[in-house]
């Protein structure tokens, strides 16, 4: 379906033409004074620069030519030469009854699907997962619901960070504290343990132990290097010890990823790129693009608009080590060899722009990639706490992803129970919805780039500008549509159609629905998530008004009693699949 604004548009821009004046002039925007009309042209202005002529001259011949066209209430030409613009309730009722009927309420698929990898969530092995990885999760998940719903063809990568020191460090650290394992003989023989011989609690806590330990005593990171090394090697204990933290590690990621609702095609890990390094330096190398650089392989990315330092993208150390940089480089040599991507889009903390600045930089230089496929870095700016600092717990550690997520639930649980007397088990489950939807709301609801507070009072509140709003809204409409069916015996039928607006808050309502196919072809454009956000919230402040201002259920007409009823159901719709692309779900009730 063609966005309504453009529908509008096309109609300004033939009397423009007709008019003798260049088409183009005819652009309409949405109103800036929403009391006045709802959408404006101020395409005479500009013409008359062009025409010699008095804006306001222009703005009444377009005028007069549309003043029989059915699509507008008032069109009206305003000094000094604006045209304000209302359409009538005929023109909106009918859009609305075809976004009704059209697949995916009007939203077309892409004719042309692009094969996009998303790089998220970027979690690393025995590492606990901290606030910093929920902003990716949550943004590329939704990012990645939205370009799939227009038809992309899109693979979710979580790109595991498993390939560094850290292996190393824990190889050693499990040396000190359980040396019998039989991983560390050298002569052993037989099969090793299917069992892992540790928990995910235990390797959760070795990590940073050693990490602590490495920093004051030289020689155990001397010793954690060549455990590195040795593994990377190839050495057999080690490998089947390193499998072990994989699968462990793994096992509980999903976990917790579920709980999210975050859902990855890939579960590929830096270690899986290390096999392309070789072939890759070789024709870096060959090809003439590396130079060496104080003993270590670089290339040169710097470009003459740079206003900025821009240091080489260093490919090898001095030592022969590969860096985060290579395996980068690496995995865009595998993704090309398993998916031809158009488009890679990196969800990552901002504060790594500049990092991969050089990478793409260097791919597409050195012909790595070519250079159509199109690069995003989608940096994400801080979660911070109400201290306008980063998000801790009150001791001032790290907060843990989970610690943070169960916080979020008691928050909400407490508030269901005090509201309502509800089975256990049931307000559980409400609050587990809730929750996330306050979590992922209060995320995506702001601009991708920017810091923001987590307020744990304001996102789980059931007013403003939060899910736990946008889910009470739809709980409201379903629980008015279980009454109709109850008072009146009838399903809902799918055809009935959708009378046009009989009064202001209901011709709003249709209008922020209308905003549909525009908004999401936006969100997908920009990567912005939050324009979604945007539309829902008001798309439930809309139908809300509209609620207090009608009785639906007692309305005596029956004729238009049955077309609210399907045009709220079409609102309900509207905002399930809206919060799907954001990666949440309504409950029954709450
Ligand atoms: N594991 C990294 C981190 O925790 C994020 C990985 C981002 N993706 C990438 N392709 N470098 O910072």
């Amino acid at each position: 379906m063609k966005k309504i604004i453009d529908l509008i548009s096309n109609e300004i821009k033939e009397a423009f033409d007709k008019c003798g004046y260049d088409k183009e002039y005819g652009m309409v925007t949405l109103s800036n004074r929403p009391d006045l009309c709802q959408y404006q042209c101020n395409g005479a202005l500009a013409a008359a620069k062009a025409y010699k002529k008095a804006p306001i001259v222009i703005a009444n011949e377009v005028v007069d030519i549309l003043s029989e066209s059915n699509t507008f209430k008032d069109i009206l030409a305003i000094m000094p030469g604006f045209i304000n613009i209302t359409i009538s309730e005929e023109f909106l009722g009918n859009y609305i009854n075809e976004m009704k009927t059209a697949d995916y309420f009007g939203c077309e698929k892409t004719v042309s699907p692009k094969t996009i990898v998303i790089d998220y969530g970027g979690p690393n092995v025995a590492k606990p997962l901290h606030v910093g990885h929920l902003r990716s999760a949550i943004i590329g998940e939704s990012v990645k619901r939205i370009a799939r719903f227009l038809g992309h063809n899109v693979i979710g990568d979580v790109h595991l960070g498993d390939w560094g020191l850290q292996m190393g460090l824990i190889i050693t650290e499990l040396k000190k504290r359980k040396p019998e394992l039989v991983y560390f003989d050298e002569s052993f023989e037989g099969e090793y343990p299917a069992e892992a011989p540790f928990t995910i609690s235990e390797l959760e806590e070795i990590y940073p132990a050693a990490n602590e330990y490495s920093k004051s005593h030289p020689e155990y990171k001397e010793e954690a290097k060549n455990a590195t090394f040795l593994l990377q090697n190839g050495n057999k204990g080690y490998v089947a010890l390193w499998n072990h933290i994989l699968n462990v590690s793994i096992t509980d990621l999903k976990k917790n990823y579920e709980n999210l609702n975050v859902e990855f095609d890939l579960w590929k890990k830096e270690s899986d790129a290390q096999e392309y390094i070789p072939d890759m330096v070789e024709y870096l190398k060959e090809s003439g693009h590396a130079r060496i650089s104080e003993g270590a392989l670089v290339v040169d990315v710097k470009e003459e608009t740079d206003t900025k330092e821009m240091p080489p993208c260093m490919i090898l150390k001095s030592d022969g080590a590969t860096l985060y940089n290579t395996t980068d480089l690496a995995t865009m040599v595998e993704r090309k060899k398993l998916f031809q991507p158009d488009g890679i889009i990196y969800v990552v903390d901002k504060r790594q722009e500049l990092y991969f600045t050089q990478v793409f930089r260097c791919a597409k230089k050195t012909g790595l990639l070519d250079t159509e496929v199109d690069l995003t870095f989608l940096g994400f700016g801080t979660m911070n706490g109400k201290d306008g600092k980063p998000f801790k717990t009150r001791d001032g550690g790290v907060m843990r992803l989970e610690n943070l997520i169960s916080l979020v639930n008691e928050e909400v649980y407490k508030m269901i129970m005090s509201n309502r007397e509800m089975p256990e088990e049931e307000a559980k489950d409400i609050a587990k919805k809730v929750a996330l939807a306050a979590i992922k709301y209060g995320d995506l609801s702001n601009q991708v780039s920017k810091d923001y507070i987590f307020d744990i009072e304001r996102f789980t509140s059931f007013e403003g500008n939060t899910g736990p709003y946008i889910l009470y809204t739809i709980v409201r409409i379903k629980s008015i549509l279980n009454k109709y069916k109850e008072i009146t015996g009838k399903e809902i039928k799918e055809d009935i159609k959708i009378m046009p607006p009989s009064s202001e808050s209901e011709t709003a309502l249709m209008l922020e629905i209308s905003k549909l196919n525009e908004t999401i072809y936006n969100a997908f454009a920009e990567n912005a998530p939050n324009r979604v956000c945007q539309y829902i919230y008001d798309l439930a402040n809309a139908f809300n008004k509209f609620y207090h201002g009608n009785k639906i259920i007692s309305e005596e007409n029956p004729e238009r009693r049955d077309s609210w009823i399907s045009l709220i159901t079409l609102a309900y719709g509207i905002l399930n699949t809206c919060i799907e692309l954001l990666g949440f779900e309504a409950p029954e009730r709450m």
